[in-house]
């Protein structure tokens, strides 16, 4: 099939590079000339596990083909993806100008029956204003061509995106289109091998299914990161906790893990444009408003932590930092709990050394050169010349370190763990002073 993907970003690409490789004719157009000029000429503008090889294949067998060129893109699929940025605007609520903008560009330029799938994240009623959209584009130019809007929430994670897409736990398609809904199926067909992974439903439903996933696990880290506060004040141990609960099949263990933190592209901005898309129906969602302000406050831990262990002398204290991404195997850095760390460190006069494997680029990119700020080759180079050591994301090759070396390295044996990787007792026989989440601190 002839499939356009609006949007080479972290959804788009991966998404289009999938939909190429069971075959699919894909047209990805984006507005970023540098990200197609980089497409193009070999590169990929995004770290992603297995990306690189898969752009690269389907770019060769030519299925897969990236263009600026919008009126080509509409002209291109018969299913014109919308997979563009949904940034929060001033207020908090979902910036929709991209995705309202590609709906215009669609309008413009089709010239047959189109089906128009919803992939970015947007708030409940945005299909139909898409639709008003495309419409209105037509009708500008006296024209009227026949088109479907349909909800197509993207439930990816990045650093696994790949595996997630082609091997997804559920395809959620709203419509009540049963032309669309018969294409759809068709478009996902191959990725629902063992068994029909595709959950129909009305437009409006999909679209809060998406905002009701992502609430629901920013709810269980700040639920987790209230009691890991908790422990604390008791003396209790939030690890043993954890796996207290755990081990209860009603709760389980994915998105109990007490840390420093939610950050990334999706949970902060989705969870503030839920809260605000309800306030905008007259709807105080309570609980949404607590996960925010929760998360807030836990991004707040580790510096706290940093600025009473140091007091006053913090201000020419440097701080080795390992991890700027907002999780592990990803380089993105939005909303990422390292650069509220940082941005406090510096603000109270203190430097800092980071390391991180992949998000070393993204963090020049977003804070230029300062004096205040060395971007490290390697994970012990960080630690030279430094006083402590925050421990921000938990990457694999952070997980066991030499501990001798950080102790040789670092003028002051201390670590700050915002991700609960190490053993307080370990950290205790080995001298090293350890602050952790919700267990309390080891003094050397
Ligand atoms: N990143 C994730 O893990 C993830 C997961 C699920 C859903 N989502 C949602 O998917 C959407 C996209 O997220 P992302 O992380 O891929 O964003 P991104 O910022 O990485 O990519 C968006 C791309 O859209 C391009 N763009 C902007 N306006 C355009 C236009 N008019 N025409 C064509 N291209 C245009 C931008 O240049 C950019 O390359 C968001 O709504 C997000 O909430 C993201």
């Amino acid at each position: 099939m002839k499939l356009t993907m609006h949007g080479a970003g972290y959804v788009g690409l991966v998404t289009g590079a999938c939909l190429a490789e069971v075959g699919n004719d894909v047209l990805c157009v984006d507005v970023d000339q540098r990200k197609i000029d980089l497409l193009n000429n070999g590169g990929i503008p995004i770290y992603e596990p297995g990306l690189t090889e898969l752009v690269r294949r389907n770019e060769e067998a030519g299925r897969l083909q990236f263009t600026t060129d919008i009126e080509a893109g509409v002209r291109h699929g018969a299913v014109q993806f919308i997979a563009v940025g949904t940034p929060p605007d001033e207020d908090g609520s979902a910036d929709l100008q991209h995705v309202l903008a590609v709906a215009g560009n669609i309008g413009r330029w089709m010239d047959d029956y189109k089906i128009i799938v919803d992939k970015s994240t947007v708030p409940v009623g945005t299909a139909d204003q898409v639709a008003a959209v495309v419409r209105e584009a037509l009708a500008e130019q006296g024209r009227a061509v026949d088109f479907d809007v349909v909800s197509n929430p993207e439930f990816l994670k990045e650093g696994a995106a790949v595996g997630d897409f082609m091997k997804p736990d559920r395809i959620v398609v709203g419509t009540n289109s049963e032309r669309a809904a018969k294409l759809l199926r068709r478009v996902y067909q191959p990725f629902s091998r063992n068994h029909d992974k595709l959950i129909l439903m009305d437009v409006r439903s999909a679209e809060l299914t998406k905002y009701a996933a992502n609430g629901l696990l920013a709810t269980k880290i700040s639920f987790m990161n209230e009691l890991a506060n908790l422990a604390e004040l008791y003396d209790a141990d939030i690890e043993k906790v954890r796996i207290g609960i755990g081990s209860d099949p009603r709760i389980g263990y994915s998105f109990i893990y007490p840390g420093c933190g939610y950050g990334g592209s999706c949970f902060p901005k989705d969870v503030r444009a839920l809260s605000r898309s309800a306030e905008q129906i007259g709807y105080q969602a309570e609980l949404i408003e607590a996960v925010e302000a929760i998360n807030n406050r836990q991004k707040e831990q580790l510096f706290t932590k940093i600025a009473s262990h140091f007091g006053a002398a913090i201000t020419d204290k440097t701080i080795a930092l390992w991890g700027l991404a907002f999780k592990p195997n990803t380089d993105d850095m939005r909303e990422a709990p390292s650069r509220s760390v940082m941005e406090s460190i510096w603000a109270a006069g203190g430097s800092v050394r980071a390391y991180d494997p992949q998000a070393r680029e993204e963090a020049r990119h977003i804070y230029g050169e300062r004096a205040d700020l060395t971007l490290c080759d390697s994970a012990d180079a960080a630690l030279d010349g430094a006083d402590a050591l925050v421990v921000v994301t938990e990457w694999q090759e952070f997980r066991s370190p030499d501990f001798d070396a950080i102790k040789a390295r670092l003028s002051e044996p201390v670590i700050f763990d915002g991700r609960n990787v190490y053993d307080p007792a370990t950290m205790r026989e080995l001298g090293i002073t350890y602050y952790s989440i919700g267990r309390g601190a080891v003094v050397a």
